[in-house]
């Protein structure tokens, strides 16, 4: 029998763990599609998934990873045949299903995204959920009217994955980006991905009052918490915020003042049930327009299905920056 070798993460009588085993070839049912995967990347939630410091996955054991491109090896669904190459990022994959921490990956076909000309396996790995949320907050801010001449965006957790591909995309689309960051020692990189000033966290301007000086023209945001809501009180008439991450904590304390007085919107960022119009649309636009000039300094590490562990606890622990590509047998 074939088979291949998965992170697979169990909750058991002895305990949370993640560890390489080796699995059977699963066999394709009707509408679904096997994968030779090649590359994945290591998401926040992937790091969480793979340490059990964060509820993410909904049965056990299952392989972790939200992330997969790769080859169709075989096809139950009329859309994609054999040799097609697909990125699948989201939905189920390492939720309630399988995820892309493996050489082979079976998924629904709703859930697969032919690949884009212009972008590669491993091109759009490095992209992965993150740059795919990074391209969704963008599009939904400027569908919601947002424009640089509003003023600056602030993109916070900016030297994070979804941070660094905020800020590259941003900036070439005309915004003067604000980074905000916790690490001081990445300013030159993060102003070479395209921010016009790096703060530190602490260094947002604007008090506790419901509304302070309008300062900036709109945010992504992927810390959420306090810094959420300082951001809420310091937006211009009609700016915009991505809320996509916790980062910072999953509080949000502030008044409904910057709504009803400025028009400022709020705007729920997810990912992974992005329905498969807009999810075709955003990863088009990554792979033409959109494309990042800056992916080979936000890539910072590749590594080995046996080295994710590792590599978990360095992302929690805040010991990485930008984007980390896992290579696969494929
Ligand atoms: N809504 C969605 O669909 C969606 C999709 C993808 C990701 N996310 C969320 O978005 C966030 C970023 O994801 P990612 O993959 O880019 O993660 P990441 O690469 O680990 O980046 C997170 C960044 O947040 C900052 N940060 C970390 N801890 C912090 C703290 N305690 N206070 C303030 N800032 C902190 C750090 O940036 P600095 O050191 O530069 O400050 C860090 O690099 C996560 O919360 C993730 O769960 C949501």
């Amino acid at each position: 029998m074939t088979t291949y070798p998965a992170l697979r993460i169990h909750n058991d009588d002895r305990g949370y763990r993640a560890q390489i085993e080796s699995l059977p070839l699963p066999e394709p049912q009707a509408g679904e599609v096997l994968i030779q995967a090649s590359y994945s990347s290591i998401n926040y939630k992937d790091a969480l998934a793979g340490t059990g410091r964060g509820k993410i996955l909904r049965q056990f054991p299952l392989t972790g990873g939200i992330d997969a491109a790769g080859t169709v090896v075989r096809s139950r669904d009329a859309r994609f045949r054999e040799g097609d190459s697909v990125i699948a990022t989201g939905y189920g994959l390492s939720f309630d299903h399988d995820g892309g921490y493996a050489h082979y990956l079976c998924a629904p076909a709703d859930w697969l995204v032919p690949m884009p000309l212009g972008l590669d396996a491993r091109r759009a790995m490095i992209l992965g959920t993150a740059g795919f949320t990074a391209a969704l907050a963008l599009h939904r801010l400027q569908v919601n009217g947002q424009h640089p001449e509003l003023g600056p965006l602030l993109v916070t957790g900016a030297s994070g994955g979804v941070g660094s591909i905020a800020i590259d995309l941003a900036s070439q689309q005309g915004y003067e980006v604000v980074a905000v960051s916790g690490k001081a020692a990445l300013t030159d990189w993060l102003k070479g991905l395209g921010a016009a000033q790096v703060l530190g966290r602490d260094e947002l301007p604007g008090g506790e009052r419901p509304l302070e000086k309008a300062t900036w023209g709109g945010a992504i945001d992927n810390v959420g918490g306090a810094m959420l809501a300082r951001i809420t009180r310091t937006l211009v008439p009609t700016g915009g915020i991505a809320a996509i991450g916790l980062a910072g904590g999953a509080e949000l304390v502030t008044t409904v003042m910057p709504f009803i007085l400025r028009g400022v919107s709020l705007l729920g960022i997810n990912a992974s049930d992005t329905p498969g119009p807009l999810r075709h649309e955003v990863w088009q636009r990554l792979a033409s327009d959109w494309q990042p000039r800056h992916l080979d300094e936000i890539l910072t590490d590749t590594v080995s299905l046996a080295e994710l562990p590792d590599a978990f606890e360095r992302l929690l622990e805040g010991r990485t920056h930008g984007r980390t590509l896992v290579t696969l047998g494929g």
